[in-house]
């Protein structure tokens, strides 16, 4: 009796170890230092920057950041085509995207609410400058500034934020890829 329900002990905690496994295997998280380790070739999800549009191309080790178009919605306005997890094409709504918002708005009333923790762009700012916001249990968000870097040349330049690798890089794929100061 008792060797059972060890047995049945060590039987949960396998079930949960492996569903923790599949859990963080959803996306390729481009913070690792190799993202598509474990993923057979192809296209795939992104963890952060999804509602950007952003997804990536497994191949071996490799990851290559991919980006869906942009287009014109029906009121002639912008609109950021998402990568579909299913069809594997962009389109303009997807499930596999669970991002509601890709950028925190200061002059909203709760700029953080919905926004799982983690790093954000903020909108209506220009993040050449180096800003971002980190949003914590949904209420709290902090403004926080990529460093400076000497140049060599007696001057500096500012990193700025990546929100793909949730860090602040010299090269920022997201930051290139949006004009966020037009809100
Ligand atoms: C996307 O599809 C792959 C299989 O192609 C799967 O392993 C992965 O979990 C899926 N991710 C999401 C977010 O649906
Ligand atoms: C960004 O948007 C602003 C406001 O819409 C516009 O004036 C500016 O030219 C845009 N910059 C780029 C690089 O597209």
């Amino acid at each position: 009796m008792k060797s059972l329900s060890v047995t049945l002990i060590v039987l949960l905690v396998l079930i949960a170890v492996t569903n923790a496994a599949l859990e963080t295997h959803l996306c390729v998280d481009m913070s690792h230092d190799t993202p598509c380790k474990g993923w057979p070739a192809g296209l795939y999800p992104v963890c952060f920057g999804c509602g950007m549009g952003f997804f990536a191309e497994c191949q071996g080790d490799e990851a290559t950041v991919l980006n869906c178009p942009t287009v014109q919605d029906a009121n002639g306005y912008p609109s950021i085509l998402m990568f579909d997890n299913v069809t594997k094409i962009c389109v303009e709504k997807t499930d596999s995207c669970p991002e509601k918002k890709s950028c925190v708005d200061m002059a909203a009333f709760a700029p953080c609410e919905g926004l799982p923790d983690r790093r954000y762009h903020l909108c209506n700012n220009d993040c050449k400058l180096g800003y971002f916001a980190w949003c914590n249990n949904e209420k709290d968000v902090t403004i926080k500034r990529c460093t400076h870097v000497d140049d060599g040349n007696g001057g500096y330049y500012r990193l700025r934020f990546d929100t793909l690798s949730q860090s602040c890089i010299e090269e920022s794929t997201s930051c290139a890829s949006h004009n966020w100061s037009s809100g």
